[in-house]
């Protein structure tokens, strides 16, 4: 499949295409993840036997079997998709991108029932239009198409069963095919909108930079519709991410259901109950516990709803749940002016009522507020830039020792 050889002519037929078997040496990939989390997705994939992992801004690509690709859409918690690479060339104008694009034996990938996407994303293109690109490489695929039987698929732009995704450098050319189809981090448990959550992705990223893998308290004292609860409930219990849910790869000739029903069947046997009192969640809005709640019991049912401890208070009126452990939450960021002053007189309260219930603990806050910090009167030990979706933020960490305060600092409002 070198993209630059011309493709040989491709015989019309009117018989069902058959999958080809693919070449299973080390295929390579890539997964896209919010930046600022591309050390912990690293991690995890070498974790789940990836090669040549190499991590760069906004993801990570990595080789290995093509199931490798199915076990991370299943397994992965920091990925945002994984894309498979089908050809790569470099290029000067978009007729060589639609060759590149017409060289991808896309008939023996999927049917043409499928429906498609194509997206084009570039960084320092020459080229003057992405949307050209766009159509050109959707031409590909149903010239393609065209050229081997009588039916073509018909493009989807916004629940495409295959989204194509093509990646351009200055000079460089990418083709992909996205194996999880809708975004990793739609676990599958959440069905409401409560306002502002964060990712489900970037949330299981905050808890990878925390270090925390299920074995000491943690608590959210502003926990809003539970999405770092529910990561860490699927941490603890040992839960693929994925499991209830399903991938575009779900839907190429070439899949092997057997395979993959193994692999589920395997993470289904892996499942661990959570340990009570292991998690904590509180918000002082009954409406946030309410969508926590309905989010543990989608995830884990009666089981795992009692197992988490869910207060609504204020959290200044909380105390902490165990002598130590890890304080993670998503305080409230102000839209408006008047809302970030509120706020910001609120940050000396809550200052307060770290330093006096939670010595012992590792805390951490993302934010977009940068006067965070200063606000609450504590010296972070570590500031990781993170974006929440178009928001930039960073995670700042806190230790608050046990019986010392040599990190206190006067509140700076
Ligand atoms: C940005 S939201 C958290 C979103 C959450 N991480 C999620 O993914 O759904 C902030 C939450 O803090 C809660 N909150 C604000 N001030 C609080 C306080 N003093 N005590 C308890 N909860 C508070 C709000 O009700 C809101 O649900």
């Amino acid at each position: 499949m070198h993209p630059r050889k011309p493709s040989p002519p491709v015989p019309r037929a009117t018989l069902s295409i058959r999958a080809k078997p693919i070449d299973d040496r080390a295929q390579k990939f890539f997964a896209p993840c919010p930046r600022g989390l591309e050390a912990v997705l690293a991690a995890e994939l070498a974790a789940l036997s990836a090669h040549a992992v190499v991590a760069t801004d906004g993801g990570v690509a990595f080789q290995g079997p093509f199931a490798l690709g199915m076990r991370v859409c299943l397994w992965s918690r920091i990925a945002s998709r994984v894309l498979w690479q089908l050809a790569e060339a470099e290029y000067r104008h978009e007729e060589e991108i639609y060759r590149l694009a017409r060289g991808v034996d896309w008939p023996h990938l999927f049917s043409a029932r499928e429906t498609i996407r194509v997206q084009v994303d570039a960084i320092r293109s020459p080229l003057r239009s992405l949307e050209f690109v766009t159509l050109r490489v959707k031409d590909a695929v149903v010239d393609r198409f065209r050229a081997a039987m009588a039916s073509r698929p018909s493009v989807d732009t916004s629940r495409a069963d295959m989204r194509i995704h093509v990646f351009l450098t200055a000079y460089k050319a990418t083709v992909y095919l996205d194996l999880a189809g809708e975004a990793l981090f739609k676990r599958g448990y959440r069905r409401d909108g409560l306002a502002a959550p964060l990712r489900e992705n970037l949330a299981a990223g905050m808890l990878a930079l925390m270090g925390w893998s299920g074995q000491t308290p943690l608590l959210d004292p502003m926990c809003g519709s539970g999405t770092l609860l529910t990561e860490a409930a699927m941490i603890a219990m040992n839960m693929a991410p994925g499991a209830q849910r399903g991938f575009a790869f779900e839907k190429l000739r070439q899949f092997d259901a057997d395979a993959f029903r193994r692999m589920r069947e395997d993470a289904a046997a892996g499942l661990r109950p959570l340990a009570p009192g292991l998690l904590t969640g509180n918000d002082r809005s009954a409406e946030a516990v309410a969508s926590t709640r309905r989010h543990l019991q989608n995830l884990g049912g009666d089981a795992l709803l009692a197992a988490v401890t869910l207060t609504q208070e204020p959290l200044e009126s909380l105390a902490a749940p165990a002598a130590a452990g890890v304080l993670l939450s998503n305080p409230p960021y102000g839209e408006r002016l008047e809302e970030q002053q509120t706020l910001k007189a609120w940050y000396p309260a809550l200052g307060a009522w770290l330093k006096r219930s939670l010595a012992g603990w590792r805390v951490a806050f993302i934010t977009a507020d940068r006067a965070f910090p200063g606000g609450i009167g504590l010296k972070p030990t570590r500031r990781t830039p993170l974006f929440n979706g178009a928001l930039d933020c960073r995670l700042y960490e806190f230790e608050l020792y046990a019986g010392s305060r040599r990190t206190d600092r006067a509140p700076s409002s």
